[in-house]
This record gives C-alpha cells, sequence and structure tokens, in this order.
C-alpha cells in the first residue's frame, strides 16, 4: 500500500503506464494552460489562508502513520534574487545558536513519540556550517533508526569544500542548484558567484561518486535562456550523468515580482515548447519520475517529499508540516524560534484545517504531477471513489486529454505529456502560493529577527 511504503518502494510505480516518448508537437494550447493557471489561483486564493495560532506542541503521531521529517537551514553566504525560499546572510553566531535549538526541537518531537523514515535538510544552504551539519545528521540517525534516506540541498561552490567528505555515509542523497550552466544566464542571474558554468560542472563531476544520489537542478523560464541555450543546458547535465536531475520552471512570487518577472523572467507562452524541449533530451537517458523530476533508474529515491509521504512534519524557522488534515506554519522569525524552542515550545505560528474534499483535490494535483494517478489509492487511503468524489476534475482532465483510461489496468489512469505538463504548471502555481505565504510572513520581520 502506498501510505506504508518508502519514498524509493513508491517511486518505482513513478509515471507506470504513462506515455513515453510520445513526440506530440502541441503540449497544450497556451490558452489551456491561462485556464488552468486562472482556475489554480481561484483555488488556492480559496484555500491557502492562515489563521494565527501560538502551538505549544505538535499533535501526536497517530498509530499506522508513516512521518517523514524536514528539517530547514535558512542561511546563505549570498542571497540569489530570483530565490524564493526562507533565507537570510549568514552569521556564524546566529546559524551556531539556530543549529543547537534545531536539535533540540529534534529531542522534542522524538518526545512525542515520532519516528521517521526519511528526512529532508532543505534550505537556503545546509552546508553552511558542515561540523553544525554532520552533528545534526548524526543526532537524527541516533534518534530516528528508521530513516533510511537523508537528503541535504547544497551549492555547487560546496560540492568542492574540502570538509565536504564528512557527509559521506550520513548523507543518501546530495542536491545541488546548478540552474543553468549557460555563463551569460549565470551572471545575469547573478550564480556566476559559485564559478563558471564549466568549473560548476567539474566540481559535480569530481563530488557527486561521495553520494549514492546526486540530484541537479537546473531551472528553465529565463529571459535570454534560448531554445539552442536550454538544449545545451539539458546535453551538458546529461553528460554530467547525476543520478537525478529537476528541471523547475521560474517561478515568480509577490517577493520577487519586482526583481524578477521583469528583468530575469521569459514571457510565459515560452513554456510549453521549452517544457517539450526537456522531455525530448531528458526522457532519451533518464525516466522521468514528476513533472519536473527525472532519475536514472525506475527505482530513484525522490525529493518531492509532499508526494510521497502524506504526512509531514517540519522542524526550524519557516518549516512547513501537514499532520492529519492541518498544515503548521513556523515562525519566520530567528529570534521567536530560538526563544520558543529555548522554552520547550515548538515554532508554529499558523495553521489551517482543510476539509476532506479540499485534501482530495491537492491529492488529485499529486498524483497528476507524480504521473501516478490511481484509483485504488483514492480508495484504499482515503476511502474515497475517485470518479465520484471529484467527478468535474477528472472530467475536465479527461476532456483536455490530460489523462485516458488505462486499458491495461482500470485502476490507473494515464497522465498524457499534456497532464504533466499541466501538472508542471499546477505544481508551479502551488509552490508560488507557498512562497507568497513565505513572503506575507516575513514582511514584518525586523533586523532582530534576522
Ligand atoms: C532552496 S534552493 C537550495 C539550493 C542551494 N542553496 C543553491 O542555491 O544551489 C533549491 C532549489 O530551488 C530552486 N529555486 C529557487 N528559487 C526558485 C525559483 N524562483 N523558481 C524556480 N526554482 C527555484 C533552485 O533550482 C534551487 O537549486
Ligand atoms: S538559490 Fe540557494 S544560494 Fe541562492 S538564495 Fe536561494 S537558497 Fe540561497
Amino acid at each position: 500500500m502506498e501510505k506504508t511504503a518508502t519514498a524509493t518502494e513508491t517511486i518505482k510505480n513513478a509515471y507506470k503506464g504513462s506515455e513515453k516518448n510520445v513526440h506530440s508537437k502541441a503540449m497544450a494550447p497556451q490558452w489551456l494552460i491561462n485556464t488552468t493557471e486562472k482556475f489554480m489561483q481561484y483555488q488556492l486564493d480559496k484555500t491557502l489562508t492562515l489563521d494565527p495560532c501560538i502551538l505549544d506542541v505538535f499533535p501526536k503521531p497517530q498509530e499506522g502513520h508513516q512521518y517523514m521529517m524536514y528539517a530547514h537551514i535558512p542561511f546563505c553566504n549570498t542571497l540569489c534574487s530570483y530565490c524564493t525560499f526562507h533565507r537570510f546572510l549568514f552569521k556564524e553566531h546566529k546559524a551556531r545558536e539556530y543549529f543547537v535549538n534545531l536539535r533540540k526541537e529534534m529531542e522534542m518531537v522524538h518526545a512525542l513519540g515520532y519516528n521517521f523514515t526519511s528526512l529532508y535538510v532543505g534550505g537556503g544552504t545546509t552546508t553552511i556550517l558542515m561540523d553544525e551539519l554532520v552533528k545534526t545528521l548524526e543526532l537524527a540517525r541516533k534518534l530516528f533508526p528508521a530513516i533510511k534516506e537523508v537528503s541535504c540541498e547544497t551549492d555547487p561552490q560546496a560540492m568542492a569544500h574540502p570538509e565536504l567528505h564528512l557527509l559521506k555515509g550520513l548523507v543518501d542523497r546530495m542536491s545541488v542548484g546548478v540552474q543553468s550552466f549557460d555563463d551569460n544566464i549565470l551572471k545575469m542571474i547573478e550564480r556566476d558567484k559559485f564559478g563558471t558554468g564549466k568549473e560548476v560542472f567539474e566540481n559535480i563531476q569530481k563530488a557527486q561518486e561521495m553520494f549514492p544520489i546526486c540530484n541537479v537542478d537546473m531551472i528553465f523560464g529565463f529571459r535570454g535562456q534560448t531554445d539552442e541555450i536550454l538544449h545545451s543546458d539539458m546535453d551538458k547535465v546529461v553528460q554530467l550523468s547525476p543520478r537525478q536531475i529537476t528541471t523547475y520552471p521560474l517561478m515568480v512570487t509577490s517577493q520577487t515580482k519586482r526583481s524578477v518577472k521583469d528583468s530575469l523572467a521569459a514571457e510565459p507562452e515560452h513554456l510549453a515548447r521549452q517544457y517539450r524541449i526537456i522531455l525530448d533530451t531528458l526522457t532519451k537517458s533518464y525516466t522521468q519520475l514528476s513533472s519536473w523530476a527525472f532519475g536514472k533508474a525506475n527505482n530513484e529515491g525522490f525529493d518531492e517529499y509532499v508526494i510521497d509521504n502524506d504526512e509531514y512534519l517540519g522542524i526550524g524557522s519557516g518549516a512547513f508540516s501537514f499532520l492529519g488534515d492541518t498544515l503548521y506554519v513556523n515562525t519566520f522569525s530567528l529570534r521567536r524560534y530560538n526563544d520558543r524552542i529555548s522554552n520547550n515550545r515548538d515554532g508554529v505560528e499558523r495553521k489551517r484545517t482543510f476539509k476532506k474534499a479540499e485534501i482530495l483535490r491537492y491529492r488529485l494535483l499529486l498524483g497528476l504531477f507524480a504521473g501516478r494517478l490511481s484509483r485504488k489509492y483514492f480508495r484504499d487511503i482515503h476511502d474515497t471513489n475517485l470518479d465520484r468524489a471529484l467527478f468535474k476534475e477528472i472530467s475536465a482532465l479527461k476532456l483536455t486529454g490530460a489523462i485516458k483510461e488505462n486499458p491495461e489496468d482500470p485502476n490507473q489512469f494515464i497522465v498524457t505529456d499534456r497532464g504533466k505538463l499541466l501538472g508542471l504548471v499546477m505544481m508551479k502555481d502551488f509552490y508560488t502560493a507557498m512562497d507568497n505565504i513565505r513572503a506575507e510572513l516575513r514582511k514584518p520581520l525586523k533586523e532582530a529577527d534576522m
């Protein structure tokens, strides 16, 4: 059953039964993409509003449920203008104090009775203080021996860090942000600070063998990123040959609108054509794991924790948790985070409990995005008849050619290439809405909070 399977096990079913390498010219007409975006934005505006709350402790774990732990490290040496994640400029004393509290929060969650099957450490730059990261991962593995997969995020320069070897055996999957190998694009997005495209390539080439899985993040949809540049980016990443590749569409949020929309982002009309280029180049040697993730083998570990883990608990400033039917958001203020953890209270400051229909729609989005939309999953896990409960949504997906019946397996829909594109567009909007929440909650922060 999906609920009790590990991330690696469930990914074996990724894109099972979906169309492979079908070279349809028109992925989706622009009006369909625009309508999908409008529909998504309407739904997100309606459902993603959060209520203030001060929670002293997370709810206890429920018998038979599987949880994933997310830990956030909100520090970077320099800040990239397009980035919408929760991060502050690195100050060593602040970061050290933060890591101490993060480990304390881990102990608090352990005392509540939680156990986890995987840990995702995201940032920011998780390797910003290698000794602190090592201590934190060692503690996690000691407290939660059921953890099978530890993922971390870092930048390309850290892949040449002399102490990177300390993470050997502790990190199963290292994810590196490359974005593009093109020097002009790197300069435009101020990523030349991590080296030229060639240097980035070489750093990763040397270090990737240290980890069972290395993932490379790429972004498409930058202004000036022509089809030729995108082709060349995809060819280079295939040549680098990491176990996994993630290709994000550039996301623009309320926080980055001014700095990114008019200067860094391409016109939205290019999205479908560029996505076609990505599918055509990567699926020759990679298996598609989700709308934007690709893996070398069919049984890859996978960073989209929201897909494989129904429930996850987030520790650290700005982390999100989804437990039962409720989304919890931790404080974005470092000062309040440190105060609260020092007083043995968790950092939650916002929450939202969802109705069953909202959760089903969210799972439908994840199913489309992951390319494994299964009637059996809804029946077994949510005790729901998918066709009846989401009649309008399923009919619309069929009518627009995003999904079709699988003649070999009545439990499973086939997600077409058009469905993968619409899944990518909807997930981009979902991430953007989450980023807008981050931006809203970061707005009132003062110097003392950072
Ligand atoms: C949170 S970052 C951490 C990675 C690491 N700090 C680095 O910069 O290489 C993870 C990934 O999110 C993606 N990302 C960040 N901002 C984005 C945006 N506005 N649109 C699309 N992807 C974005 C980038 O691909 C980045 O590598
Ligand atoms: S892209 Fe990475 S390095 Fe740049 S600000 Fe975001 S998290 Fe930090």
